[in-house]
């Protein structure tokens, strides 16, 4: 069965890549002395809680960057995305960014393999980590389906969130991949994107399984924009999220795990 786990570990990682289109990060700390000079260092230093004690996470969710390129909607929406983006950094003041122009392939891989894998849990998947471990994905579970306010109606507790404006649209096949997470107690939280309209957190098992809320301004729905931040303190240890629209606006508090 091992070869199986290693699969899912793989399959969450890669899941993970699709649904953060672009990861900032603050409270990051380097010790090289290239990284303090704002040169990116070849060995990249790992990522620390700052000062502060505390390490930020906003996830840009459906970015839909360059959709009908040739007309003049598709560069107005990406503008339009760029726009999203930088009212939610200027509300949330993060530290280093990590941005088209830095690579986001490789910051997202090094800020996910902190989150996801920090303890060696892809080489071995089938036991908890010993840290909370945070799962992103693009494309919901069957599991979401499962939790899920019907669409359209209010969002009442357990449940947080503002829209709820569509059905969950999951993924057909998963194979197995949410039994394998649902039996480690160490996830705490799975995010993914995809559904637009859609943006609450709803507990499913010992986890919360959360839409990011929609960033892009392609793609379908025009409802307001914004992000999902993803806030961790080490001490006392906590993993907090909330939204940040692009007017300001923040709402929508879980404490996925304290
Ligand atoms: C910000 O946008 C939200 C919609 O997401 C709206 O409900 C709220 O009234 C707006 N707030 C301000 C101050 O414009």
């Amino acid at each position: 069965m091992r070869w199986w786990h290693n699969l899912a570990a793989v399959g969450a990682l890669l899941a993970a890549l699709a649904a953060a289109a672009a990861l900032t990060v603050a409270g990051l700390r380097s010790t090289t002395s290239d990284s303090k000079r704002g040169h990116p260092s070849p060995r990249r230093p790992p990522l620390r809680f700052g000062p502060g004690g505390s390490f930020k996470v906003a996830l840009f969710a459906d970015l839909h960057y360059g959709e009908n390129a040739w007309t003049d909607w598709g560069p107005a929406q990406d503008a339009g995305s760029d726009r999203v983006m930088a009212a939610v950094l200027d509300a949330e003041k993060p530290g280093p960014v990590c941005s088209p122009a830095c690579s986001p392939p490789r910051s997202a891989l090094l800020v996910l393999l902190i989150l996801v894998c920090r303890c060696c849990c892809c080489v071995h998947f089938h036991e908890p980590c010993r840290i909370p471990e945070l799962i992103f994905w693009h494309i919901p579970s069957t599991a979401y389906v499962k939790v899920a306010p019907k669409a359209k109606s209010e969002i009442r507790k357990p449940c947080v969130g503002s829209i709820n404006k569509e059905d969950v649209a999951p993924q057909a096949a998963e194979w197995g991949m949410m039994d394998a997470l649902a039996k480690r107690p160490s996830v705490k939280a799975i995010f993914v994107g995809h559904n637009h309209g859609l943006d609450w957190c709803c507990p499913y098992e010992k986890m919360w399984l959360c839409f990011a809320r929609h960033t892009g301004c392609g793609g379908y729905g025009n409802w307001p924009r914004g992000a999902s931040i993803i806030q961790i303190t080490e001490n006392p240890f906590s993993t907090v999220s909330w939204i940040r629209m692009e007017n300001g606006t923040k709402h929508s508090d879980v404490t996925l795990s304290s």
